[in-house]
């Protein structure tokens, strides 16, 4: 084979970062790969976001269609991000025999069946590394590292932009609208930046993770997803007091047929390696049946290691092309029937649970929050209160830690405690993952 013909589709961050790494790293690329690759054309309707990029003339374009089209490309690399035009354009690629990478993790989540089958369909790949975790080559650990093995569950740190916020929220006090400004100046945050806070984007390769590790396509809008918008200083501050930290986890734990799935702020046990990811570093902790705990860490996302992935990826599918067998590793859906697996719903999850009240500081208050915990099974094991006034009769907060307690009586127990006309706030609610061992 003289060279593998490769069209970007986006010449956004990682676009720009892929077509560099196409560039700079050219001679050992063709080495490992075994043939040259070389870079056909970059389709892009703002050439303007091509951060120090410089290719021939020739390669840009603004037509995306031409890219999937043009019958001397093998490989389409789909950086467009979002569901459409990605979905169509995405689809007639493989349709016209195109191998395709995407970094797009809402499109896989939310099309993935259709994308694979249709991959498997027209005899052509499609890989997608970069859409979970950057530079960490998890999607290969777990369709190659782990075949032969379960996993049992994995906790995941998947957004850098939530992680940058509640890393300096811990070690500076900083403000939270302050420092999301800060990270999407730095290029992480996703284009509606409430996909990053609101927990959407951890949500999306969450369901990616599933699909690869469980052979099962779950339904995203099943699974409980909750954000960082809500997290305080406070909630850090007491946290920390406590031996915890906080950070925004992906959590897929299975039980016998269970999937207990869900993406929500959670306290950390300060000495377990998840606490220690700070700023826009992602980590994954996964337990299987055979190898045990293993960590995975690394930058998920920026310029150049979410672009080194899909110049990982392109490579593999340039060999595979080389040696004339495409799906070497099955795609998950190829083996999923009869798994018999179904997602958990979270209100049968236990969990201990992290309270704060804001409430009326007078005689009285916590009992009348105590018995609504106690009618519904929920035992408390440690209570704080600080920053009373010396006038008193003002509105305090009140930190509570529980044991492990049904979700669906603690959600009870929520709704009656902020009826209670000395609540003055929602309370807030952070579950604790005292479960996750590294032993
Ligand atoms: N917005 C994402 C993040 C980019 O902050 O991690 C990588 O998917």
């Amino acid at each position: 084979m003289k060279h593998v013909n490769v069209g970007i589709l986006g010449l956004g961050t990682v676009g720009t970062g892929a077509a560099k790494i196409l560039k700079k790293n050219a001679a050992l690329i063709t080495k490992r790969t075994g043939c040259p690759i070389r870079l056909k054309k970059a389709a892009d309707v703002d050439r303007s976001r091509t951060r120090g990029l410089s290719l021939p003339e020739c390669v840009y374009t603004n037509d995306a269609a031409s890219v999937i089209s043009d019958p001397e490309i093998d490989i389409v690399v789909e950086l467009i991000g979002g569901l459409e035009p990605a979905r169509s354009l995405v689809l007639q690629a493989l349709k016209n025999g195109k191998h395709v990478v995407t970094a797009n993790k809402a499109l896989l989540s939310h099309h993935g069946a259709e994308l694979y089958a249709a991959a498997a369909r027209h005899g052509v790949e499609i890989a997608f590394e970069a859409s979970v975790a950057g530079g960490i080559p998890i999607i290969r650990t777990i369709r190659e590292g782990f075949a032969p093995d379960r996993i049992l569950k994995f906790y995941g740190i998947l957004n850098g932009t939530s992680n940058y916020i509640l890393s300096r929220m811990t070690d500076e006090g900083a403000d939270f609208a302050t420092v999301l400004r800060d990270a999407q100046d730095k290029g992480y945050a996703e284009a509606d930046p409430a996909f990053d806070i609101e927990g959407i984007d951890t949500l999306h390769k969450l369901c990616i993770l599933i699909e690869l590790g469980y052979g099962i396509r779950v339904d995203y809008r099943k699974i409980y997803t909750e954000g960082i918008s809500r997290i305080t200083s406070l909630d850090i501050e007491h946290a920390r007091e406590l031996g915890y930290r906080i950070k925004l986890l992906a959590i897929c734990r299975r039980a016998g047929s269970l999937i207990d799935a869900r993406v929500h702020p959670t306290l950390v046990p300060e000495q377990h390696m998840l606490a220690q990811v700070h700023r826009t570093f992602n980590a994954i902790f996964l337990e299987t049946a055979d190898v045990g705990p293993t960590m995975f860490y690394g930058r998920g996302a920026g310029m150049l290691p979410t672009g080194s992935a899909v110049v990982a990826d392109i490579m593999a599918i340039a060999r595979t092309m080389r040696s004339a067998c495409t799906h070497r590793v099955p795609l998950p859906l190829a083996d999923a029937s009869g798994s018999g697996l179904r997602l958990q719903p979270v209100k049968d999850i236990q969990s201990r649970y992290y309270l704060r009240l804001s409430v009326d500081d007078r005689p009285g208050v916590l009992s009348r929050i105590a018995g609504v915990l106690g009618r519904n099974r929920i035992s408390i094991s440690s209570v704080i209160q600080k920053g009373r006034t010396s006038r008193g009769g003002a509105t305090v907060p009140i930190f509570m830690l529980t044991h492990e307690a049904r979700e669906s009586d603690m959600q009870n127990a929520m709704r009656q405690i902020n009826r209670l006309a000395l609540v003055r706030q929602k309370t807030m609610l952070i579950r604790i993952a005292d479960e996750i061992s590294g032993e």
